[in-house]
């Protein structure tokens, strides 16, 4: 729930100065200075909004605060300018009313800042999205821009507003900012080329000078000492708490958000430079022969680099410092001018330079701030104008600045007393009238048309003849002399001659606020604002954009012959043209007041204040509030706020609230002369019976505190009671649930080991009962099994016996054999034929088999072998396999020959030609010609001969001539002798009678005898007719030589005595053949 809180609630003082009982300026200013020391430096009149400036930072503008004051009524809190930021605001958002916002005061008094705290409020509390945010954020930041270019420390003030200043903030329909528009008054362009002792010129050029970089002030031409610039004041080139360097990087910040292209932020600087580089020309005098004063430029550098920095052509310039040239109908006039003079133009250039550029600096940022639609827009309005000035020295612009605050001042009369009349008539309220200072007597003074003190300057500057500032003050001493609020030493009632306080050459106007003496000297050139037009022209002439849009006058093609409007003409139209602009919207007030001269916070100088009140006209202010009542308030807060002071309104009235109200106060005995009912609001004529209300309400608040103490405190020890209450059952039935839970559990669990057992124990006896049965049924199935097994065995034995036993072995023995084959079949030998390896038999009843297999393999294998041979290598083996059959296991020679092939002719008888002779003779093919060894028959010793068989006969022919020994035909030959032994004895043996035998048996050597011996064999065999050669082999053989026969012994000799095998005749009858043993 909201909590409804009011101004009046600890208040310090009172809030609003309506309430300010008894009322004089004494307690004003006292409730002033009570809230000022509590730092309560907002009070209001009503609606108005006093603001004290504090001078030091307060943590009351904070997002919190914001957020406090937001959709808040005005009187809710205690008084804020949010409150009337937000009051405004929303009566422009939901009553559709545009609004604007006065900020008046002097110099000094928080104007600037109240103005920026609004728009900052305003910004806070309205719509939000990237565009709109954009759009506050372009508005914010304007300030910044402005400020540096139109701000400077004054004495008063050290960040001193010298330009009035209204910006509207446009609205759309759902209250979002879409844009705004600045308008600028007068700014003091004075100042640009001098400021008085302490204060200093504006603000941009110590920035520019401090915070640029040495780079951009090198582009410039530019030196950081502020002391090489005639415009700048140097007593107070720093000021406390500025830093102008950080301040310089705000500023162009806040120009790229505003939307100042890189460019144009360059040629603004250049300006700037260009104003501070034409303060450092000089001139010096130089007669001419006529008689006339001339001036020269005395150090050209700074106009050199001014013109560089412009695009000005030197000579140009020069040349407008030195000529004035007079135009009158066709007529051209060209004068010199004297150094004054030069130094008037240099100044006059300076001053439009700057003040034009400021104006540009404004219409610019309107271009960038200016809303994108044209739909119907609402509008809140801030006015912040320099305020109200007294100076030692016054001159044309405090004139004219306290000509606009002194208008200011008429339209708050105006329009605060409008408002209360408007008000008291829309309640149905009667109205008393109220006395007042009116100050448009004053503003009648200065504006009006026919003889006022602007129309007067205005004459004066444009009447032909010489015209000098004295002669305008004659006039005003003429026109004005009976204006009560004007004085002049010479004035023409001679009220002030001896008036010493008043010198010749001023005249002093009693403002509203206090009266200012002004000094005449440079009113009728102010006003005249003259820029020669060779400058105007020479400016045109620039190769600089902006320069020539700043001097559109000196273009040669528009010269314009008529007097532009002075500066007083202006100013009264633009203030004018404001006046109208803030009669059509709502007012709301925000009056600053300065609590000291020393710009310091803490002091509260009376006398200062006091002066302050009174030319505000503040004391009028309240008394017009309280004309007719003191105090309003809507029916229903106010019977919200005193409704506990009657029974019958407490707590609830049912009715309407006025009816509450009438209730209300009858009740409490109010006399009816003290209050009056409006139409919504209740109005009460004294603070006193307010405060009356007030006091019975705290009294009824305490008793209320006590009564609501009271039962709060019973309620509290009730509930505290019943709270334990509560708790001890609900304790006590937790703790009976767990007792009688353990309880439970106790029981339960004997109750299962009870359970358990008896289970046990009927489960074992079932389990007996169970086992007993299972045995007897098994026993049963047993029984029936085994006779049911011996009636089918008995039955079926005799098929059993006779069929099974063999199937059974049958199957075995398949089974086996299936293995057996499979197993062989895996490690079968290789294929060569004399691979001896065969698997090891794995049953023994398979031994035949497995030698059969074996045999049969092998044969199979020789076959294949076999299969592969050429006839040649089949007649080869042939011969050995007759070799073989011969002597196999018969003669220890046979071994030997086994691998050795049978080439048959050794000594290739065709081919040698030594055994040519002997080839002719032989007649056949020869079968095989070797050499062997011939026995002597005598002595046993061999000798070598040829060997030669055909298929008919073989021959014995010597080894060197080849000469045929002997040649016995095969049919001669009855058989052959080898022993069995290891030597190549053989014996060829004739038959008895043959012609060859005359000389007896061969007995011959060879280690080829198996193949010799074969083919013999084989040869003989191979003729059919005759009988095959029989071979004998035995260690004992008879051989026939001549008519002896001789036996031929073999014995096996002694391994000493060698290998040789040796042969010995015996005797005649015994030949000794003597083989090593193997
Ligand atoms: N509410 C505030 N809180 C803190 N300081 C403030 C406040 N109002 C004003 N000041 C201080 O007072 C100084 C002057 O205020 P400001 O510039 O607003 O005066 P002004 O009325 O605009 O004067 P001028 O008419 O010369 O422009 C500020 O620079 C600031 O230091
Ligand atoms: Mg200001």
């Amino acid at each position: 729930m909201e909590v409804k809180t009011s101004l009046l609630d600890n208040m310090i003082g009172v809030g609003d100065m309506v309430l300010l009982d008894p009322l004089s300026e004494d307690s004003f200013i006292e409730n002033l200075k009570n809230r000022f020391e509590h730092n309560e430096i907002y009070t209001y009149i009503g609606s108005v909004v006093i603001s004290m400036n504090p001078y030091k930072s307060l943590p009351i503008y904070t997002a919190e605060k914001v957020e406090e004051y937001r959709n808040r009524n005005f009187y809710e809190l205690s008084p804020h300018i949010y409150a009337l930021a937000d009051e405004a605001y929303r009566s422009l958002r939901d009553q559709d009313k545009d609004q604007c916002i006065l900020i008046t005061g002097e110099s000094g008094a928080g104007k600037t800042e109240a103005s920026k705290f609004v728009m900052s409020y305003v910004a806070a509390v309205c719509g939000k999205g990237q565009e709109v945010n954009k759009v506050k954020e372009q508005l914010l930041q304007s300030n910044p821009v402005l400020e540096a270019f139109g701000n400077a420390k004054t004495m008063r003030n050290d960040n001193s507003s010298r330009f009035g200043k209204y910006m509207d903030i446009e609205f759309d329909f759902k209250g979002d900012p879409l844009g705004g528009v600045i308008s600028n008054y007068l700014l003091e362009k004075s100042r640009v080329v001098k400021q008085p002792r302490g204060e200093r010129n504006f603000h941009i050029f110590y920035q520019l000078l401090s915070g640029a970089s040495e780079d951009t002030l090198k582009k410039l031409k530019l030196d950081r000492d502020f002391s090489k610039y005639n415009y700048l004041s140097l007593d107070s080139a720093t000021v406390n708490g500025l830093d102008d360097a950080a301040s310089f990087r705000t500023v162009r910040n806040a120009m790229q958000i505003v939307g100042f292209m890189e460019d144009e932020v360059q040629s603004v600087l250049e300006l700037v430079a260009a104003v501070l580089k034409l303060g450092n020309i000089e001139f010096k005098p130089e007669s001419r022969v006529n008689g006339f004063d001339e001036s020269r430029v005395k150090d050209k550098n700074d106009l050199k680099e001014m013109c560089e920095l412009l695009g000005i052509e030197q000579s140009v310039l020069e040349r407008a410092f030195s000529f004035r040239t007079v135009e009158a109908k066709m007529e051209k006039v060209s004068t010199t001018l004297n150094v004054a003079q030069a130094y008037y133009a240099r100044d006059a250039l300076a001053k439009n330079l700057y003040s034009r550029l400021f104006s540009w600096l404004v219409n610019r940022i309107n271009e960038s701030i200016k809303a994108q639609t044209k739909a119907r827009k609402k509008v809140m309005g801030v006015l912040d104008i320099y305020g109200f000035e007294i100076f030692e020295d016054n001159s044309f612009e405090q004139f004219i600045i306290n000509y606009c605050n002194e208008k200011l001042q008429q339209i708050f009369i105006e329009l605060t007393l409008r408002e209360e009349q408007e008000e008291y008539v829309r309640e149905g309220i009667e109205w008393t009238n109220i006395k007042y200072f009116n100050n448009a007597i004053i503003c009648h003074l200065i504006e009006n048309n026919k003889n006022g003190i602007l129309a007067m300057l205005d004459e004066e500057c444009l009447r032909p003849g010489t015209v000098t500032d004295e002669t305008f003050l004659d006039k005003l001493n003429t026109v004005c002399a009976e204006h009560q609020h004007f004085e002049s030493r010479l004035s023409k009632n001679s009220k002030f001659l001896t008036d010493h306080s008043l010198p010749h050459n001023c005249f002093r106007i009693q403002h509203y606020a206090g009266k200012v003496l002004y000094r005449v000297e440079g009113f009728v050139d102010k006003n005249n604002d003259l820029l020669y037009r060779d400058l105007s022209q020479a400016m045109y002439k620039a190769n600089h954009s902006l320069i020539k849009l700043l001097f559109p006058e000196g273009n040669p093609a528009k010269v314009n012959l008529k007097r532009p409007p002075t500066a007083g003409f202006q100013f009264r139209a633009s203030v004018g043209t404001l006046m109208k602009n803030l009669l059509t919207k709502n007012p709301n007030y925000i009056r600053c007041i300065k609590p000291n001269d020393k710009k310091a916070p803490h002091i509260f100088t009376e006398s200062l204040v006091c002066h302050q009140v009174r030319y505000l006209g503040l004391m009028e202010n309240v008394r017009v509030r309280r004309a007719g009542y003191a105090f309003r308030q809507a029916y229903e807060p106010c019977l919200e706020r005193y409704k506990m002071l009657c029974k019958q309104t407490w707590p609830h009235w049912k009715g309407p609230p006025r009816e509450g109200v009438e209730v209300l106060l009858t009740d409490l005995q109010v006399p009816v002369e003290e209050y009056a009912y409006g139409r919504s609001k209740i109005f009460i004529r004294n603070p006193r019976t307010l405060f009356f209300l007030e006091e019975k309400r705290r009294q009824c608040l305490e008793d209320l505190a006590t009564l609501i103490q009271k039962i709060y405190r019973g309620w509290k020890c009730r509930t505290q009671f019943q709270l334990l209450k509560k708790s001890q059952v609900v304790v006590a039935a937790w703790y009976k649930r767990y007792a009688q839970q353990k309880k439970y559990q106790n029981i339960r669990c004997s109750a299962l080991v009870v359970q358990s057992f008896i289970r046990g124990w009927k489960a074992r006896k079932i389990l007996r009962e169970l086992k007993y049965k299972k045995r007897c049924e098994e026993a049963v199935t047993t029984i029936s099994a085994h006779w049911h097994g011996t009636q089918v065995r008995r039955e079926y034995r005799k098929f059993f016996r006779a069929n099974a036993g063999k199937k059974i072995y049958d199957f075995t023995i398949q089974k086996i054999m299936q293995k057996y084959f499979l197993g062989l079949k895996k490690t079968m030998p290789s294929m060569s034929p004399i691979d001896k390896s065969w698997p090891a038999r794995p049953y023994g009843f398979l031994d035949g088999t497995h030698q059969e297999l074996r045999r049969m393999f092998h044969l199979w294998r020789c076959k294949k072998y076999r299969s592969q041979f050429t006839e040649e290598k089949k007649a080869t083996y042939d011969e050995k396999l007759a070799a073989s059959k011969l002597f196999k296991d018969k003669k220890a020679l046979y071994p030997n020959s086994v691998g050795q092939p049978f080439k048959g002719d050794y000594l290739e008888i065709n081919k040698n030609p030594k055994y040519q002779k002997l080839n002719s003779l032989v007649e056949d093919k020869v079968l095989l010609a070797d050499v062997v060894s011939k026995i002597n028959r005598a002595n046993g010793k061999g000798a070598p001969r040829l060997f030669l068989l055909t298929k008919k006969n073989f021959v014995l022919a010597d080894q060197k001539t080849g000469q045929v020994k002997a040649s016995v035909p095969l049919l001669e030959l009855s058989s052959v002798s080898v022993s069995t032994q290891n030597d190549g004895f053989f014996a060829l043996k004739l038959k008895e009678g043959a012609t060859s035998a005359a000389k007896g048996d061969f007995l011959l050597s060879s280690d080829r005898l198996i193949e010799i011996i074969t083919k013999l064999h084989r040869t003989g065999a191979a003729s059919a007719d005759r009988n095959q050669i029989k071979i004998d082999i035995a260690d004992e053989f008879l051989v026939q030589f001549k008519q002896d026969k001789v036996c031929v012994k073999f014995i096996q000799g002694a391994p000493k005595n060698g290998n040789g095998v040796a042969c010995k005749r015996k005797n005649n009858r015994l030949l000794e053949v003597s083989v090593p043993s193997p």
